[in-house]
């Protein structure tokens, strides 16, 4: 898969439900063990949900942006990681964040993608927490001037 053939739209909960939980569950809640109770939390209905998607393919990767900015449930299948597809999703909620007039962004980063985000214009800051069983630390960025 090419990055140039990947599909990204962003878009309301209720269009985005049947495409990105079955995403959510493989790797939340599958993969890495997250109980399926705190997956599904009251906020989907009031985030923006980025879905990607491959030619051919479902959705193969997602994101949510709250109105608060922060990014959350950022999620690509097994199969599909390492090819772009995370960074299309977080460019994507970036760009949302700014057609909506936001000034900062935040979120919660595993770990293991903490270079993930490091790439992509996200700080760390605080310390490490636990979070659903899994090791989080704190990340900011700014937007000005980003288009
Ligand atoms: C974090 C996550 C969303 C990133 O998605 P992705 O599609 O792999 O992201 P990308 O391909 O855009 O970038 C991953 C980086 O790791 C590198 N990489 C190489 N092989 C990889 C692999 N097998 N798996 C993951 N990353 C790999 C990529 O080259 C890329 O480096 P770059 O940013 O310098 O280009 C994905 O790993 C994931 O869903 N993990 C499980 C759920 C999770 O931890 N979510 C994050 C919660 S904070």
């Amino acid at each position: 898969m090419k990055r140039a053939e990947i599909a990204v739209t962003v878009t309301d909960w209720v269009q985005a439900e049947a495409l990105v939980l079955p995403v959510r569950t493989e790797v939340f809640v599958l993969e890495q063990g997250v109980p399926m109770e705190i997956e599904r939390d009251e906020l989907d209905p009031v985030c923006r949900h980025a879905i990607a998607r491959a030619p051919g393919c479902g959705a193969i990767g997602t994101g949510r942006l709250l109105p608060d900015g922060h990014i959350g449930r950022m999620a690509v299948l097994r199969t599909a990681r390492g090819a772009g597809v995370g960074g299309v999703v977080l460019q994507a909620l970036i760009g949302e964040a700014v057609r909506l007039g936001m000034s900062e962004l935040a979120l919660s980063a595993q770990i293991h993608a903490l270079g993930f985000y490091l790439r992509h214009g996200f700080e760390p800051c605080g310390e490490v927490f636990i979070e659903a069983g899994i090791a989080h630390r704190a990340m900011r960025r700014t937007l000005g001037g980003v288009r």
